[in-house]
């Protein structure tokens, strides 16, 4: 069905329905949006999720009591919608303060500073029940080469995340971390750029089970990166926590729009991917589809939530046109024709040695490379074809 239910898993960002239409260029476009507000709307077009930063919720330097109110006013409208919080984070990247960074500002007392921040976040996480807790690092960076020692700014980055994993372990709670991505924006050039680089640092961690990635579409494009390939990586070693769905035109600013306004033909690859595993089978994400974008500067409110509700129809619409594509006995007819299933069988034979391939003269002294593919293509451009016909509707 193309309508959202609490069952498809569908979040969003309170800065996501939450954006202004500020830019480098220009003021607001729209009012300030109530937290309330955020809930009863996405609560009513189906969404099951709300995430946010900390300052999304209480303005930066707000008293305890002020910050408690919004809290409470947060807590009221779940339990009147029954929306849930999946996911928490913590804003070091807006205040002044953060100007050259938060675990790896050059200055030692912004780095505790932003650590104490990051601590009392955590706590809000547990007790909303939040499970994720995820780390952008977009001031994490540099403009200028002699600016910043890139070797200990990691490893600043690495005593904050493993005191991090200390603290919730000690605590007790029931929260893993996600280490969002990006090449760059707002720094010219951020620490952890794309999904392999954090899937590096993660190895070098304490507890690096606790720590994985949540990876965002336009980030990695941005990069120039096949979005829906580093997923599969990030599945592959266990590392997808949670993700960012939306969309991106091509390597330029972080656009930020409607998951499927950007690279269509790759987001058809990747909702494949989570929902049908690819050609192995089976679901392959079972957290949350989280949608960070911004409604166009351009729209007004009721066009905000016209684009809330589009993400979710836009990856319902892919997740219908997944399976068809899978389904096909055409399809499948290419696959095999293509010896995609071919992939995951193992090269050497069980028990195989390489004194046992070294001994196999049918696999090179008597192998014909000529003779044995006969000048026979792969396919790969019909099976691709398939796949566009079927997100296209035609089949
Ligand atoms: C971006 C990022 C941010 C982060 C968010 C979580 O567009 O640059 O997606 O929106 O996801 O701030 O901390
Ligand atoms: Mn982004
Ligand atoms: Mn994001
Ligand atoms: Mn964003």
């Amino acid at each position: 069905s193309l309508t959202p239910t609490r069952d498809d898993k569908f979040s969003f960002g309170l800065w996501t329905v939450g954006y202004n239409g500020s830019d480098p260029f220009g003021g607001p476009t729209r009012p300030k949006l109530d937290v309330v507000d955020a809930v009863t709307n996405l609560a009513e077009l189906g969404a099951y999720g709300l995430t946010f930063h900390d300052d999304d919720l209480f303005d930066f330097g707000s008293t305890d009591a002020a910050r408690q109110s919004q809290i409470d006013r947060l807590k009221q409208a779940l339990a009147d919608t029954g929306l849930v919080v999946p996911m928490v984070t913590t804003n070091l990247f807006s205040a002044p303060v953060f100007k050259d960074g938060g675990f790896t500002s050059n200055d030692r007392a912004v780095r505790r500073f932003a650590l104490r921040k990051v601590l009392r976040n955590i706590d809000l996480a547990a007790e909303l029940g939040a499970k994720t807790f995820v780390m952008w690092g977009g001031r994490e960076g540099a403009e200028y080469d002699a600016a910043k020692d890139i070797r200990s700014a990691l490893e600043r980055y690495r005593e904050a995340v493993n005191l991090l994993g200390d603290y919730v372990t000690d605590k007790g709670y029931d929260i893993r971390f996600a280490i969002e991505p990006k090449p760059n924006e707002p720094r010219g050039d951020i620490l952890l750029p794309t999904v392999g680089h954090a899937m590096a640092f993660i190895e070098t961690l304490e507890r690096p089970e606790m720590v994985g990635v949540n990876p965002e579409v336009g980030h990695e494009q941005m990069a120039g990166l096949n979005f829906a390939a580093g997923i599969a990586q990030a599945l592959y070693q266990g590392k997808l926590f949670h993700i960012d769905l939306n969309g991106q035109r091509g390597i330029k600013y972080d656009q930020d729009l409607v998951f499927g306004h950007g690279d269509l033909q790759n987001a058809f690859a990747l909702v494949d991917l989570l929902e049908n595993g690819g050609p192995s089978g089976g679901q392959a994400y079972t957290g949350p589809r989280h949608f960070d974008y911004k409604p166009s500067r351009t729209e007004d409110v009721a066009g905000v939530w016209t684009s809330a509700a589009a993400n979710m129809r836009t990856y319902l619409l892919l997740k219908q046109r997944a399976a068809a594509f899978r389904a096909d006995p055409e399809v499948q007819a290419a696959l095999a024709a293509s010896k995609v299933p071919d992939l995951s069988n193992n090269t050497l034979a069980s028990g195989e040695s390489y004194d046992d391939l070294l001994a196999d003269r049918g696999s090179y002294e008597d192998f014909d490379t000529d003779a044995y593919f006969g000048g026979k293509g792969f396919g790969f451009v019909h099976l691709q074809q398939l796949a566009l016909e079927h997100l296209l509707g035609a089949r």
